[in-house]
């Protein structure tokens, strides 16, 4: 599997021979001001929720990947769709089978609206089960219990993708209690640095995790690593 990282959530994952895009919101964050937006192409955007710093640039991606389908919980495929852009709805605890592996639809413990104040459901994150690894994408979440159900439905974990910035979602201490939770060993940070409020340290987290005999990965915005 390849990903490279566009800033704060956003990934494009190279599985079972499509691209996939998570939580795109490059051209609002200062970070990522050498992605260009326009040069990225995508089979797929999946949604964790709908707040600006996970879905801004949607509408500008789906527009130049007329193909390319969002998939996210109901509301938020049906505020999509009514917008004419191709959706697959999903919602949680179900698995559905793609084109390029199966994924589920999980627990997340955040809040979710859109930038315009329509309903956008409940947040997610998702398990994608693919030829070339399974990973789990927690979107923004809290510490939850219900994480412990992933090892218990779910193949092995290869890798998770964990947001740790704190303020609004967990910090990097409930980052290794979750990859606990999960039986995965291997973490990419996610959700940290775009903004003062989620500003983090970078040595005090990769000890955080390697104390615990765990790998953190804080990825280079436009990199893109190999597992
Ligand atoms: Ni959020
Ligand atoms: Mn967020």
């Amino acid at each position: 599997m390849q990903i490279t990282y566009f800033g704060h959530s956003s990934f494009l994952l190279e599985a079972g021979g499509k691209r996939i895009l998570l939580d795109p919101f490059i051209s609002g964050n200062p970070l990522a001001e050498k992605v260009d937006v326009g040069q990225i192409r995508c089979d797929y955007i999946f949604l964790s929720h709908g707040h600006s710093d996970h879905v801004a640039d949607v509408e500008a991606i789906a527009k130049h990947n007329p193909e390319a389908m969002i998939v996210g919980i109901w509301e938020l495929h049906a505020y999509y769709s009514e917008k004419g852009l191709k959706t697959h709805p999903m919602n949680k605890g179900g698995w559905w089978e793609f084109d390029f592996g199966r994924v589920k639809m999980v627990q997340a413990v955040h809040s979710s609206s859109l930038p315009d104040g329509s309903y956008a459901g409940s947040p997610a994150g998702y398990v994608f089960d693919t030829p070339d690894g399974v990973l789990y994408f927690a979107g923004d979440t809290a510490l939850t219990m219900d994480m412990q159900l992933i090892p218990l439905t779910c193949p092995p974990l290869d890798l998770a993708i964990l947001p740790i910035g704190s303020n609004f979602t967990m910090d990097v201490h409930d980052a290794v209690l979750a990859g606990d939770f999960i039986k995965c060993d291997r973490i990419i940070g996610c959700h940290y640095d775009t903004f003062g409020f989620i500003k983090i340290n970078h040595h005090d987290a990769d000890a955080a995790f390697s104390s615990n005999g765990k790998e953190l990965i804080l990825m280079n915005v436009g990199g893109t690593l190999e597992f």
